[in-house]
């Protein structure tokens, strides 16, 4: 079905910071579009706030001064929700309270045409809810916008059970006509983001809470390593703790209580001591006027190493081979299973074992292990962990090792699946899930997952690149050395990885 004519009045209800920036962006595709709030004059300052925003885009040469005008003319404040009658889709982004919710939709099936689309922001109430008692709750449609939602390309549009699937392309090409990037989700609590994101604030919570590393440490390795843009402590200090724990602790519930989702006592403690984060002047970080940021602990070594020996190929690790090569170390290569000696010492990739485990089932002396890295071209830093009989020495040669290979080498406790490895194993189980379950498809989930919360990569794909098998035996160690029900791998990972399959076939 095809895009809303930009000639159609589009009305968005609610002038807070989401209904102000969907406003923003209907009028900027073209829309005459009505603004409506219960608050006497929230509308209108509303616009003011968009004109002066736009206004800044002029000064920086980023808009012309024609386009401001005409972007603001389009845009009209009502008084009265009656005056939207007109309307050819209705965009709700009030108050996030079902009855509320359910109470304005009613009134708006009453008021608008019969064709008038009712689309709610929603970030957490069940379309399929929302929409019950209608006479036509086959208009409803969730039209999920990231804040700031003139910035944010992610629209996740979203079907309820009673939904017309017809209607919901139409939001979906509109939402693309506006320069948005939609993607299809069926309405299931926290929608395709804010479920298929848990883990990456879980996984550094716990490995906060089991004394892996301090914040600083954990941060710098999801960005160095990872490849995130943010690492999960800052990146919860600039959402807010309150917000980010509600919306943990509100998927918790909805599914139940799985303990894929269990929130975490580190972040309620912050968010009881109003250390909300950036907001509140203090969360993990603190942000005082002269506050200095703690840097990440790193490894040196006065270990000097000319030859190292490559057993078999380290995998996905493998251009660390190269980099030491062009960094003049000579690598012996011969079969193996993927280790690199060096001296005393072995290194192998992590594949959910604690080391010491490994090193007593492998029977392997001085193993250190090192964690996966989005890109080992390009990686800064890398994390690793050292079995219990690992001597001084021989992790000397260990960080020596990677340090020619250019790399800051940050240690972490003895943790199954290391910092970043065990995150992005824990993201691909949960993205996995979700197609299992048809929340969305593999693409779409992996596009809303890069256009919504910036990874580099989606899960999904991610996955494919280590191979499914390998995050696979990752979630089984994990889940082995927790003995929780958390790691246990998605059906469909076991079943990809026995149809010999990658995610993305
Ligand atoms: P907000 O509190 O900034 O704005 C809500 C606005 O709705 C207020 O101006 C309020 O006066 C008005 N309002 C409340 N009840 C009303 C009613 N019955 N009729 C008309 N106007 C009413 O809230 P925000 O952050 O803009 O959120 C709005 C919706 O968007 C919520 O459903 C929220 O879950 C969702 N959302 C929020 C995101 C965020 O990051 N803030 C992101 C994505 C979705």
């Amino acid at each position: 079905m095809h895009a809303l004519d930009n000639n159609a009045l589009v009305a968005v209800i609610g002038a807070g910071a989401m209904g102000a920036g969907i406003a923003q962006v209907a009028a900027q595709a073209g829309h005459p579009v009505k603004l409506y709030d219960n608050r006497p004059g929230a509308a209108a300052q509303a616009i003011d706030a968009i004109d002066r925003q736009l206004g800044r885009l002029v000064e920086k040469g980023k808009l012309d001064a024609a386009a401001r005008s005409a972007i603001v003319a389009r845009l009209q404040p009502l008084e009265a929700i009656e005056a939207l009658a007109d309307a050819r889709l209705v965009i709700e982004a009030i108050v996030e309270n079902l009855e509320v919710k359910r109470g304005l939709l009613r009134q708006l099936e009453a008021l608008c045409a019969a064709d008038c689309l009712l689309a709610s922001n929603t970030s957490s109430l069940s379309i399929t809810s929302l929409a019950a008692g209608l006479h036509h709750p086959e208009r409803v449609i969730g039209m999920h916008f990231f804040n700031p939602a003139p910035l944010m390309a992610l629209v996740e549009i979203v079907s309820g059970l009673a939904s017309d699937p017809a209607l919901a392309q139409c939001l979906y090409a509109t939402a693309s006509a506006w320069g948005k990037q939609p993607v299809h989700a069926r309405s299931t609590p926290g929608f395709i983001v804010n479920r298929v994101a848990r883990p990456f604030y879980a996984e550094s919570l716990r490995l906060l809470q089991e004394g892996a590393a301090d914040c600083a440490t954990l941060d710098a390795l999801m960005r160095d390593a990872g490849g995130f843009r943010m690492g999960a402590f800052e990146l919860t200090d600039l959402i807010g703790h309150d917000i980010n724990y509600a919306v943990t602790c509100s998927v918790f519930d909805a599914y139940y209580g799985d303990f894929r989702f269990q929130p975490s006592l580190i972040q309620k403690e912050l968010v009881e001591a109003g250390r909300l984060g950036r907001k509140s002047g203090r969360g993990f970080y603190d942000y005082a006027a002269g506050a200095e940021r703690p840097s990440a602990a790193e490894l040196d070594s006065a270990a000097e190493i000319a030859t190292c020996v490559l057993e078999g190929d380290l995998g996905v690790a493998q251009p660390l081979v190269q980099r030491l090569k062009d960094a003049g170390v000579a690598v012996i290569e011969r079969a193996g299973s993927g280790l690199l000696r060096v001296g005393d010492a072995v290194l192998a990739l992590s594949d959910g074992r604690l080391a010491s485990q490994r090193a007593g089932e492998d029977g392997l002396r001085n193993l250190v292990l090192f964690d996966l890295a989005e890109d080992y071209t390009q990686a800064a830093r890398i994390a690793i962990a050292c079995s219990a009989d690992t001597t001084p020495a021989a992790r000397d040669q260990a960080v020596a090792l990677l340090r020619r290979a250019g790399l800051r080498v940050s240690l972490l406790a003895d943790l199954p699946g290391l910092a970043v490895l065990r995150s992005v194993a824990m993201l691909a189980n949960e993205a996995a899930e979700a197609v299992l379950h048809g929340v969305g498809s593999a693409a779409d989930i992996d596009l809303a997952m890069r256009a919504g919360v910036n990874y580099p990569r989606g899960p999904l794909a991610w996955a494919d690149a280590i191979g499914v098998g390998a995050v696979l035996r990752t979630l089984d160690n994990l889940q082995r050395a927790y003995g929780e029900e958390r790691y246990r791998p998605s059906l469909l990972l076991r079943r990809r990885h026995a149809e010999g399959r990658r995610l993305h076939d």
